[in-house]
Parts: structure tokens; sequence; C-alpha cells
């Protein structure tokens, strides 16, 4: 039987890779062994992800966590090196733009292991980001593309992936499955609307943890302000990072809001349903609240979901609250026919298909 190994490490990971584990263990064509870095460890932001969702149990666990960006991507490479090297699986899957995702691929592809990136091409061409560094080196050196939407595949042509011996596939989005499966049963199995005394339609979600933000404290106190005059006018839930939380502590920042510690998936899908429209500086929230029909303000300057914003469903506003406050007025009066499909269909199948074609 063949064998892969998918490592992954940071919240958005265990989403997508749990819609793809669910296919590989239905199948029983091949073995997949779960290397969890280590890279988030709450038990919120991690172990109820596992347990939610259904991922098999990680057969490694590295613990590396808390460390700064040279030393974290160091010890993950040097520790998933060693698991490869017992492992020898025939290719290794990573997902999405984190310090997991770039410490795998560089492992795998100088053991001359096959390397198979999900969510690849996406670009903000900010190189200030992490993230982006991340998903530049990993795509370069990854044997199989997976783009989420047109404008990643085009993004990997403008860079000249033609002339590298690369496979380039776009198969759609595989959160819109997590979404989709998921969201069928969440309303069973969390009770978050009424544990936090939410209505229907009467709160906006909120999400704040990036890197750009948070380590700028006059953008932080921008948002934070922004979040705060919108609180006025309806309830603002903001389930909140480690990393925000920690920055707001030690900065004494306070702000007379709903924030709560992090959520589990099936209370964020309930959160998600439930709520008026969304604020956040992730690039996952910002499909999932198209996915549920919700628009999205992205505080931030750019986004790689260029397509949500080209049709109206999400605006950029950065951290200037007199933008998120202008995008707030404009979503709360706006109805908008979200039936358009942007991100395909049965993806988590698409992706299985060409995973058994490259190791085949
Ligand atoms: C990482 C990813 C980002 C992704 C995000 C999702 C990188 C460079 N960034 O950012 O692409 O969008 O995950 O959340 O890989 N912490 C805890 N408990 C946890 C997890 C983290 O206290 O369970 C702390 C860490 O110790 C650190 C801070 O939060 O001090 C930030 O964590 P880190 O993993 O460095 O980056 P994220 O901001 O989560």
């Amino acid at each position: 039987m063949k064998k892969i190994v998918t490592i992954l490490g940071a919240r958005p990971q265990f989403v997508k890779a749990a819609v793809l584990s669910r296919i590989i263990s239905g199948k029983k064509e091949i073995e997949e062994v779960i290397v969890h870095t280590g890279q988030h460890y709450d038990v919120n932001m991690s172990e109820t992800f596992f347990t939610e969702m259904e991922i098999p149990e990680p057969k490694y666990n590295l613990n590396i966590n808390g460390l700064g960006h040279g030393a974290m991507t160091g010890q993950m490479l040097e520790k998933i090196e060693k698991v490869l090297l017992d492992e020898k699986p025939d290719a290794v899957i990573i997902y999405g733009d984190t310090n997991s995702t770039i410490a795998g691929a560089l492992a795998a592809k100088k053991l001359d292991i096959k390397v198979i990136h999900v969510e690849a091409g996406l670009r903000s061409y900010n190189m200030k980001m992490p993230e982006e560094i991340n998903r530049i080196l990993t795509d370069r050196i990854s044997d199989l593309l997976i783009c989420p939407t047109d404008s990643a595949l085009q993004n990997l042509k403008k860079e000249g992936y033609k002339n590298i011996d690369t496979k380039v596939v776009k198969t759609g989005d595989i959160m819109k499955d997590a979404v989709e499966f998921y969201g069928k049963i969440s309303a069973k199995r969390s009770n978050v609307i009424q544990r936090l005394g939410l209505k229907k339609h009467a709160f906006v979600l909120a999400t704040i943890h990036r890197q750009e933000n948070t380590d700028n404290l006059e953008k932080l106190r921008s948002i934070f302000e922004g979040l705060e005059e919108i609180s006025k006018e309806i309830q603002v839930v903001l389930p909140l990072h480690p990393r925000t939380r920690k920055i707001l502590e030690n900065n004494r920042l306070e702000y007379d809001f709903t924030m709560i510690d992090p959520v589990g998936y099936f209370d964020m899908l309930e959160l998600l349903k439930n709520c008026k429209m969304v604020v956040t500086d992730s690039g996952g929230l910002q499909k999932e609240a198209f996915f549920n029909q919700k628009h999205c303000i992205i505080v931030r300057d750019e986004t790689e979901w260029v397509e949500l914003v080209d049709h109206g469903f999400a605006t950029i506003t950065g951290s200037n609250k007199e933008k998120m406050l202008s995008a707030f007025d404009t979503y709360s009066n706006s109805i908008t026919d979200f039936n358009i499909s942007l991100y395909g269909n049965k993806v988590g199948q698409s992706i299985y298909k060409e995973i058994k074609k490259i190791i085949k």
C-alpha cells in the first residue's frame, strides 16, 4: 500500500486536513501518517479540532511551539526529516502557508520525496507577511500544486510555472467541503448561540490574529477601536487568538465588547451561520463567511481571495477605523445574492484523485 505523510501544526490546517483524511481513511487505498508539529498546542486551538472533526490521531507530535520563526522552522525541519527517514513515504502533503508548511516541504524535497501542496498559488504580494514567504518557497519546491481558485492558477502562470517540472491543477477550495460536511451537524453539536445569549443576525463575528496587525500597536488599536465603535450599534463577538490576547494584556489594552476564548469548529460554524457579518484578518474566515452568505470586512491591506472582493462579498479596509465603519454601514443595509460558485464542488474527491495519480 502507498503511504503519505501529512504534516500539520496550525488551526487552519486541521480544518483542511480533516476533509482529506476522511476520504483517505474511507477508501482504504493509501496509508496516511499524520505528523503534528505542535505549532498550535492549546486544547482549544488543536485537540478540540481533532476530536470534533474526527481527524485520526497524529502518530508523531513534535511539540515545537512558542519560538521565533527561525528556531521554530529550523527545529521542525530537523524533526520532520527524522520522521520521513523512518516512515519512507511516497509523498508528503502540506497545507496552506504556515511555518509547518514550509518546514514539511523543505524536509521532504531534500529527501527526494514528492511534495503535494494543497492551497497553492495564493499570493498577497506582500513580502512582509511570513505567510507570503512560506507560500512562495513552498510552491517552488512542490511536485503537485493544488490551486483553490483561478486567480491562484494565474499567479503561478505569471511566475513561470509552465517552465518548471511541477504539476499544477485547479480543484476548488477544500474548505468548502469542510463547511458543507460539518455545517450539517454543527447545530446539534454546538450550543454557542445559547451559551452566549446571542440572537440571529444581531451580532458581528470578528477574529484578529495576523502578525501584521498584532505586532503593530497603532494598527491593533485602530482595529479594536473600530470594533468597539461597531459594538455601539450591534454586539461584537470576538474569539481571541492567544497571540492577540497576549499582546492586549501586555499593553493593558481593554475594550468594551464580547471577547471569548478561541472556539472549536462547530461553535465557529454556528457563529458564522447566525451572525450579521464578519470582520477578520484571517484568510479562511473570509471564505467561510461567503459560504455562509455573510459579508466580510477584511482588516488587512490585501487579500489572497480576490474574487470575494471582485464580487462585492468582501471589502478591504486595512486597519483604518473610518473605512471599517463605512463598510459596516454599507453592509448593514445591503442585500446580496451569494448564489454563485467560486470555489468548486466535491473538492476533496478531486484532490484525492490527483494524489493517487502522482504516487501511482
Ligand atoms: C499561524 C500561521 C498563520 C495562520 C495562523 C492561524 C505562521 C507563520 N503563521 O499564525 O499563517 O493563519 O497560524 O492561527 O505559521 N500560541 C498559543 N497557543 C496556541 C498557539 C499559539 O499560546 O495554541 C501562541 C504562540 O506561542 C505564539 C503566538 O500564539 O506566541 C502565535 O503563534 P504562531 O504559531 O507563531 O503563529 P499564529 O499567529 O498562530
